[in-house]
Formats: structure tokens, C-alpha cells, sequence
């Protein structure tokens, strides 16, 4: 692997542990004003120090991240549908490569829709981000989307998704936690990281975190269940515990109410 983009990857999947805390806050790119995402600036200032990167997009990092923000960025480039939109698979690319490397993002993002209407095009928007982004050794992450399908989301889709991703030369995977998801992990040759999806009480979502983990899961690029919570900084810790610090579900729910009665 070209020495450049080995490097990028270290930046996200810490090389102690091949594991990630991903922060996403770029739901706005479809969704508008997320509900306690309205300001991205205050979410940033009070989450980045316990986050391994934050995926966003270049709108919110240039108005709302200080410049000298040294946390690793991961640089979200589809977009094209809103969710008041017909068809949320609609997407292309947004962000250039040249604008991700002008904003040294460390890696970017974009989603796949398998089985949607627009499949092929966001299929073929991979294959060619992956030409463009390995000539810089600028990793991409695809983002396996399911947008309100939610009955795919078994482990069956969500392996064939995967494995197309990786086929097609992204450099991570992000997917959704499902039962049997070890059958998800073994069939991609490529790190897989989970979204939290909707938001659930802390200690499902904890559980959650550690069961993808303790599947195989080289961390988690989570969002909504960290700052729709009424203690982000005690949940991402939380999480956190887990993915680095070998913590089960228990223990880290314990610890997260702890913290929250201090
Ligand atoms: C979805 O496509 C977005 O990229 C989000 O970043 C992703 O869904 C992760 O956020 P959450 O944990 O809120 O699901």
C-alpha cells in the first residue's frame, strides 16, 4: 500500500488497536438542522478531544471547525437528495478530491445505495472516486445507505453491500449493526465501522457498540446516539471505553451513569 495513504488510514484506525471512534455529524447534508445539531460549531467544541475523526461535510468543517483543529477529518462527498426528496439514492459526487486534499481531509466519504433505483450510478461514482482518490493515497470510505428500507437490514443485504464496497476498492466500510453480523465481517476483506443509526436509550446503543465490536467491527462512526443524548461527552466516553478500552456494555453503562450523577 502506497506510503501516503497507509499514513491517512493510521490517522482514523489507530494502529495500537486497529480501532476507531468516528464522530459523524454531516447528517445535514440531507436532513437540514438535525435535532441537536443545529449548531455543529458548539457539537464539535464539546465532543472532538475523545473522537478518533469527525466525518462531516466541507460546508460545516470551513464555517464551523477552528483551522487549527488537529482531530483527523473524514470529508463527506455525495450528495444530491434531500429527505423531502423522491428518491434519497440520487446522489453524486459533490466535493472534488482536490477540494478534500485542499481541506486535508484524511479520508473521504460517500454513500452506495445497493438495491435502490440509482444503484448503478452510485456503484460507478465509487469505482471512480477510488481511481482518483489512491493517485493522492486518499482513502475512501463507502457508506452502505438504507435510507427508510429499513427491513434490509439483515445480514444478508448488508454482507452483499459490504462485499461490493470492498470489490469495488474502498478502504472501510461503513454499515449497520444486524444480527449474525459476523457473517458481515468475515465476507469483506475491508475494515468495517458502524453507524449508531435513530437514536436509542444509551444502553441499548452501548450494547450495540459492544456486540459489533465483539463481532469484529473495527469501531463505530456514530452520531445521533452520541449528541441527541442529554450527555454526549459522558456517552462518546462511553463508547469510547468500549472500542478502545475493551469495556463491556455493563461496565461502560455503569460508568456512563456514574458520570452522569457526578
Ligand atoms: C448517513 O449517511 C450519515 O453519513 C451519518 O453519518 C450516519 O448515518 C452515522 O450517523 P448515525 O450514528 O446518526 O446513524
Amino acid at each position: 500500500m502506497d506510503w501516503g495513504l497507509k499514513n491517512r488510514i493510521s490517522r482514523i484506525i489507530k494502529p495500537h488497536d486497529n480501532k476507531t471512534v468516528m464522530l459523524a455529524i454531516d447528517h445535514g447534508y440531507f436532513l437540514g438542522p438535525t435535532e441537536k445539531l443545529e449548531n455543529p460549531r458548539k457539537t464539535v467544541q464539546q465532543l472532538e478531544k475523545f473522537c478518533d475523526s469527525i466525518m462531516l461535510t466541507r460546508g460545516i468543517l470551513r464555517t464551523s471547525v477552528n483551522a487549527k483543529f488537529i482531530t483527523p477529518i473524514v470529508l463527506r462527498i455525495s450528495g444530491g437528495s434531500s429527505i423531502i426528496s423522491n428518491d434519497l439514492s440520487n446522489e453524486k459526487i459533490t466535493t472534488s478530491i482536490k477540494e478534500s486534499i485542499r481541506l486535508n481531509a484524511s479520508a473521504v466519504a460517500m454513500s452506495i445505495f445497493v438495491g435502490a433505483k440509482y444503484e448503478h450510478n452510485s456503484l460507478i461514482n465509487l469505482g471512480n472516486i477510488v481511481n482518483e482518490a489512491e493517485e493522492y493515497g486518499m482513502p475512501v470510505l463507502a457508506v452502505t445507505a438504507v435510507g427508510k428500507e429499513l427491513e434490509k437490514r439483515d445480514a444478508r443485504y448488508l454482507s452483499l453491500s459490504c462485499r461490493i464496497a470492498a470489490e469495488f476498492g474502498a478502504h472501510i466500510v461503513k454499515t449497520y449493526y444486524c444480527d449474525n453480523f459476523e457473517k458481515v465481517v468475515n465476507s469483506c476483506s475491508i475494515p468495517i465501522i458502524i453507524a449508531g443509526g435513530p437514536k436509542i436509550n444509551e444502553q441499548k446503543a452501548l450494547q450495540l457498540t459492544y456486540d459489533a465490536i465483539n463481532a469484529g467491527a473495527s469501531g463505530v462512526d456514530m452520531g445521533r446516539n452520541i449528541w441527541q443524548s442529554d450527555h454526549p461527552i459522558e456517552m462518546i466516553k462511553a463508547v469510547r471505553s468500549i472500542v478502545h478500552g475493551n469495556k463491556s456494555a455493563n461496565e461502560a453503562y455503569k460508568n456512563f451513569k456514574l458520570a452522569i450523577q457526578d
